[in-house]
């Protein structure tokens, strides 16, 4: 089948609901298409809040230091700047669409401290404010008749003379592979997170979007920027939000010490993720861990408390390691969070690709730069998203209607039907998808060198050769999610290889990327963004791009 609309938005997050909302209003016809149903979408899973300098002894340029300070410098401060005056106005419309945020004994809305913020701005809805965000983002879009494709999942971007004009996509209800065109796709599918093992990700977490942008041409920037979060849950990698530690709990070690003391003297357990995960790190590789993992200890915070402000994170310890954090500390070490890199876009969201933008967390504006300050990942979505609507909007009005595609469609039946009838060889996709991370974590993880890295590009470019012997078990067309996880893992594999490519390119510590061989920044040399083309079967491509420095040189960066 073959489908038109104005505007496609590929992932129904809280960045692809924001863009469909906005290129509705501008008057596209529009539609969502999601590998799950729209409530299901990896935002719900976001917990502790989002950022905006609303209150009184703050303001935009104060958050835009502080998201700048915790970028290590790498954010373009013109996007900066964009996100952090434009975010009043978002959260506000957000609450008069019908979020009901914590509120304080004033009636006033209430905000927490979160890491590296020298002011406490951070809004929430308890502990699930990705969820109440998407619910209420869902129920906009439906007023706004968008239609929604869910449980669609993409297979390739249709991309003929080097402009994108549309998503092929299986249509999973039926197994019927469709091709949506439109004048302009907006990638919005979220992170990469299932590249690791353990992650705070979602499983559906697998960089679909980023690898369907960079197939077809589109620049990733800056993927060697990998955010592990202080606070997961020992085995099954949960997050337990930084709120926790915004509300006042504290992290120790085997000797019962708040051992940020000695990391992070001025700003302890809310010194920004990278400082806070380098140091659990260090103490854990030093024997003062307990079992790989440190703890976090809410008991002082009370029972009140923690069940009115952080009751998802008590019933996530207590059915998954049966800890009652009211009466004991909780393990946890850091996991992979979050990415900052992403399809290299600029502040509308557009990529160079004519026709192809991007938003959310596949995207990089670039407001995070080397680390990203917890809250300002929801904000990302909101005001990225919101303005990748509109500048696609406006883009569909200088072209026409995309013609043709029955050859694309045609060609990518016969791909997936190869993949299908592949005879199997003893090679599965679970085995490799969970060598894969194991792989990524192992060496690509908080601390990395040379050598390291150069074993995790030899080993993602074998998954890669035994990838292409994976038989899809299931032959069946209804729900096959068989053939979605092997397709996934292609994904996976391609974001993979370009981390590790960015990694070992960025000769220097900044942020996220900390390499033993080389622990210092380096200005001179590395302030400038990492950017990787798809090499189609040689290696990738490497190039620079500066960063845009406007009012805030970089600085010594200490909490
Ligand atoms: O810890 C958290 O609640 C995570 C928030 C974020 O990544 O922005």
């Amino acid at each position: 089948m073959i489908l038109d609309h104005d505007v496609v938005v590929l992932g129904a997050g809280l960045a692809g609901m924001r863009a469909a909302l906005e290129a509705a209003r501008g008057g596209a016809n529009v539609a969502v298409l999601s590998k799950v149903h729209p409530v299901r979408s990896h935002s719900g899973a976001a917990q502790g809040g989002i950022n905006a300098a609303i209150g009184a002894g703050d303001s935009w340029e104060i958050h835009a230091f502080d998201t700048i300070k915790g970028s290590d410098y790498l954010a373009d401060q013109d996007a900066v700047e964009i996100m952090t005056s434009e975010a009043p106005q978002d959260i506000i419309e957000l609450e008069h669409m019908g979020v009901i945020f914590y509120r304080d004994d004033e009636g006033r809305l209430g905000t927490r401290a979160f890491g590296g913020a020298s002011k406490a701005r951070t809004y929430f809805v308890g502990d699930i404010t990705g969820q109440a965000l998407l619910y209420t983002l869902y129920d906009q879009i439906l007023k706004a008749d968008v239609k929604v494709y869910e449980e669609w999942f993409a297979t390739a971007l249709y991309a003929p003379d080097g402009t994108c004009r549309g998503v092929v996509a299986i249509d999973m209800l039926s197994g019927e592979l469709n091709l949506v065109r439109a004048k302009a796709v907006i990638v919005a599918t979220g992170g990469m997170g299932r590249v690791y093992e353990p992650s705070t990700n979602a499983l559906i977490c697998t960089g679909d979007g980023i690898a369907l942008a960079y197939r077809i041409g589109a620049p990733l920037m800056d993927m060697e920027m990998v955010q592990y979060h202080p606070t997961t849950l020992k085995g099954s990698g949960f997050l337990m939000t930084e709120a926790a530690r915004g509300e006042g709990a504290f992290l120790l070690n085997k000797d019962g010490e708040r051992f940020m003391q000695r990391y992070a003297p001025k700003m302890m357990e809310l010194a920004s993720r990278d400082v806070v995960s380098r140091a659990e790190t260090v103490e854990i590789a030093e024997g003062r861990g307990i079992d790989g993992n440190v703890l976090l200890d809410l008991r002082h915070l009370g029972a009140d408390l923690i069940m009115s402000k952080l009751p998802q994170i008590h019933e996530i310890a207590l059915d998954f390691l049966g800890i009652d954090m009211i009466t004991d500390p909780v393990p946890v070490r850091p996991g992979m969070h979050y990415i900052m890199g992403g399809v290299k876009t600029d502040v509308n969201g557009a990529s160079p690709i004519p026709g192809l933008y991007s938003a959310g967390e596949c995207a990089c504006v670039s407001v995070h730069g080397g680390n990203r300050l917890g809250a300002n990942s929801l904000l990302d979505t909101l005001v990225f998203g919101r303005r990748s609507g509109k500048a696609a909007t406006e883009f569909v009005k200088t072209v026409t209607s995309p013609a043709s595609g029955e050859d694309f469609l045609a060609g990518e039946q016969r791909r997936i039907a190869a993949l299908m009838t592949r005879p199997y060889t003893g090679e599965t996709h679970a085995r490799l998808r969970l060598e894969l991370g194991t792989l990524m974590d192992e060496k690509v993880g908080v601390y990395r060198d040379e050598a390291g890295l150069n074993e995790a590009l030899a080993g993602v470019q074998a998954l890669k050769r035994r990838y292409a012997s994976v038989a899809v078990g299931d032959k069946s067309r209804i729900y096959n999610q068989a053939l979605t996880f092997v397709l996934e893992l292609g994904f996976m594999l391609d974001c993979a290889e370009a981390t590790i490519y960015g990694a070992i390119t960025r000769k220097e510590s900044r942020g996220a990327q900390s390499r033993t061989d080389y622990p210092q920044r380096n200005d001179a040399e590395w302030l400038k963004h990492v950017v990787i083309r798809y090499g189609d079967g040689g290696p990738p491509k490497i190039d620079y791009q500066p960063v845009t420095i406007t009012k805030w040189p970089p600085q010594e960066r200490t909490y």
